[in-house]
């Protein structure tokens, strides 16, 4: 640490002018205007002075330390969008070019970042629609880089972001490769889907961040949390370039969790539930995004192995779709092999 501003006035006038910033995010960063801090111990405490450039080892320090965010004057917010802006465009349409997994291993974090900016901002046009340009190349990407899907989960699912950025882009990757093993779908409706998957959970953006890491949410804050699907399908109509299908499926992207809670609490099912209320991209959508789900720890609870999760994933769509569920198994055993 290099220092604490001791007096209480120099406290609330941080206060009212920093920003949070993810600490990843500094790496962006050229030369700071202004020092950074950290919230520590009720205080904001000065960790990176102004004038410099971050060193990465510093930043590195910070991760280690489990510094998710750190404070920075507005100014220096701007020059990080910015730059964000310039590396996205930059490695997103020049994947090709050069080594595959290095460039799809940094789009993939310049992608995660955005996505905490879009969540922070869900109106934006601009990080909505760089979001929608780098997803779409990112597809292609993927669908021509078969072999990599597989590590770049697991390199991904070792990043350091919120569980609420890596949920969507975890279960799109794992979503995307599943639908290329079964020869059922085009390129374009597989773009299609990925873009869909990528996308439908930007609404959690409309709900109080405090919100996503408790257990014991009352019944009023577990609604507020249900309805972000509702959310992104109404933060991304009109907006972006996406089908009817394509939002409906975004805003039942959940459709499957009352079975699941179901088969969990071995009650019996209910009338309406008895056939699949909404087609095969709308299941293949919510498996991936279950499966992601149940497999990682989150702060309240342990991950399943994948195993536990396909067999609860069998007690939902199995007699509905056999075949798929059977092709399936044998995609993520190939997966997960390591
Ligand atoms: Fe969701």
């Amino acid at each position: 640490m290099l220092g604490t501003l001791t007096t209480p006035l120099e406290q609330h006038r941080l206060a009212l002018k920093l920003r949070p910033l993810l600490t990843g995010e500094l790496y962006l960063v050229g030369k700071l205007k202004r020092a950074v801090y950290v919230w520590t111990d009720g205080l904001f405490q000065q960790v990176i002075a102004a004038d410099e450039v971050p060193g990465k080892e510093r930043i590195r320090q910070l991760v280690r330390e489990q510094v998710r965010e750190v404070y920075v004057h507005p100014e220096d917010i701007e020059n990080v969008h910015e730059q964000l802006e310039i590396a996205l465009i930059k490695v997103t349409r020049a994947l090709s070019i050069g080594d595959p997994r290095e460039n799809g291993q940094r789009a993939m974090k310049l992608m995660a970042l955005n996505l905490t900016g879009l969540y922070q901002n869900p109106h934006d046009d601009e990080l909505l629609m760089r979001q929608f340009q780098s997803t779409q190349n990112m597809a292609k990407f993927l669908m021509e880089n078969r072999k990599l899907q597989a590590s770049f989960f697991q390199d991904l699912a070792q990043e350091n972001f919120h569980f609420t950025i890596l949920q969507p882009m975890l279960s799109s990757i794992l979503l995307l490769g599943f639908l290329q093993t079964t020869h059922m779908f085009h390129e374009r409706e597989i773009e299609t889907l990925y873009l869909t998957s990528y996308l439908k959970d930007v609404g959690i953006g409309l709900i109080p961040e405090d919100k996503y890491d408790t257990k014991g949410l009352t019944m009023d804050e577990q609604k507020l949390f249900a309805h972000h699907a509702d959310f992104s399908h109404d933060i991304l109509d009109g907006r972006v370039p996406l089908t009817k299908n394509q939002l409906t499926i975004i805003k039942h992207h959940h459709f499957l969790n009352d079975r699941l809670k179901r088969i969990l609490n071995h009650s019996a099912p209910r009338g309406e539930e008895q056939g699949m209320a909404f087609g095969l991209e709308s299941t293949l959508v919510a498996v991936a995004d279950i499966i992601v789900a149940m497999t990682s720890q989150r702060p309240y609870r342990q991950g399943l192995t994948v195993y536990q999760s396909l067999e609860l994933v069998r007690k939902m769509i199995a007699d509905e779709y056999p075949q798929e569920f059977r092709a399936l198994v044998v995609y993520l055993r190939q997966f997960f092999r390591n």
